[in-house]
């Protein structure tokens, strides 16, 4: 009997210390602590000892079930330490880990260029407007003072919904100044920029859609050296200090008298080179005197007011601001090249 306790004591040490969880130990204590268990039958046993042997027998077992529970006690600590190390270790948050990096995007080269010619015509006390792109001929054209059979009007040049010719995608900003005058009384000063559309096939300088600012200033006594003094400070602040530009005569129809204005070309210094065709200007805007017509009909006496107005090229101005050649990279939306601004 005495070999018998002794072979329950190792077969159980080993089985405890090689436990790999709570739920191993616990079928260990049945199978050798439990009412049906190897200790137990050894102890059912005693009965069959003389009864001197008992006592002995008695105190050996009790050791050996001591033992046993000594054993898993101590097992049991130990998984439970294992188990919270390795939770511990498991949800472990690593402060030091450098993040992952969001890329972060930036603004397009046209939306730069236009905060700044906002910017510079907000300094100078000018509202900025928006409008709507599908436009009614009545603004587009008819009290712009172009009439029909002017050219602009022409179907090979304009998007128009209906057959009348008379509901369109805007042909330029220029209706801007009509609704301006619709809304608001002298004095007026106010820029709009927006989209407009014209049918152009594609290539390095044109594009069915495209960007103009338009720009008016009604008041009294207002005159074409306000609009030459405007613009040169915007293409100072815009393009440099000492930026040169010149007054071509021109024709508009809402505007007399009317002109363009060139930059000198930022390549040659206005020799003459590819990027402005040999030219030595780059040609930025249309700008006039409003046509005192063009007052009348919007109710505004041109015996009292005069106003001067410009419409220019957005993607034109991006283009000289950011020295980029072409203007299809503008839309293409290639990565490359939006990163380098
Ligand atoms: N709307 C003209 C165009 O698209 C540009 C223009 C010229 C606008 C003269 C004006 C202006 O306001 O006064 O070609």
């Amino acid at each position: 009997m005495k070999e018998l306790l002794e072979t329950i004591r190792r077969e159980a040490l080993t089985a405890v210390s090689a436990a790999a969880d709570p739920a191993a130990l616990e079928e260990l204590r049945v199978r050798f602590l439990g009412k049906k268990g190897q200790l137990t039958a050894v102890l059912k046993q005693m009965g069959k000892l003389a009864p001197e042997e008992r006592p002995a027998m008695g105190q050996a077992a009790n050791d050996v079930r001591a033992a046993i529970e000594a054993a898993m006690e101590k097992a049991r600590t130990d998984l439970q330490a294992k188990a919270l190390e390795a939770r511990l270790r498991a949800e472990t948050l690593d402060v030091t880990i450098p993040g992952r990096a969001e890329p972060l995007g930036h603004r397009h080269p046209m939306s730069i260029a236009l905060e700044e010619i906002k910017e510079i015509f907000i300094g100078m006390g000018f509202d900025v407007l928006d409008g709507p792109e599908v436009e009614l001929a009545e603004y587009n054209f008819d009290r712009l003072n172009a009439d029909e059979g002017h050219p602009s009007r022409d179907w090979s040049d304009t998007f128009y919904f209906d057959t009348d010719s008379r509901v369109m995608l805007r042909s330029q900003t220029s209706p801007m100044q009509v609704r301006a005058m619709d809304a608001r009384k002298p004095p007026i000063r106010i820029i709009a920029p927006g989209r407009v559309y014209r049918k152009d096939e594609v290539d390095a300088t044109h594009s069915p859609m495209f960007h103009q600012v338009e720009g008016m200033v009604i008041d009294k006594g207002v005159t074409m050296a306000d609009l030459k003094g405007t613009l040169n400070l915007m293409v100072e602040q815009l393009y440099g200090k000492g930026t040169v530009t010149r007054f071509r005569p021109h024709h508009f129809p809402f505007t007399e008298p009317s002109c363009e204005m060139d930059v000198q070309c930022h390549k040659c210094g206005g020799v003459g080179c590819p990027t402005c065709k040999g030219e030595g200007w780059i040609e930025l805007l249309g700008a006039g005197m409003v046509h005192p017509r063009v007052l009348e009909m919007s109710g505004i006496d041109p015996t009292v007011y005069s106003g001067w107005a410009f419409g220019m090229g957005l993607e034109r101005t991006a283009m000289r601001r950011f020295l980029i050649s072409d203007l299809r990279l503008i839309f293409e939306n290639d990565i490359r090249f939006l990163e380098q601004f």
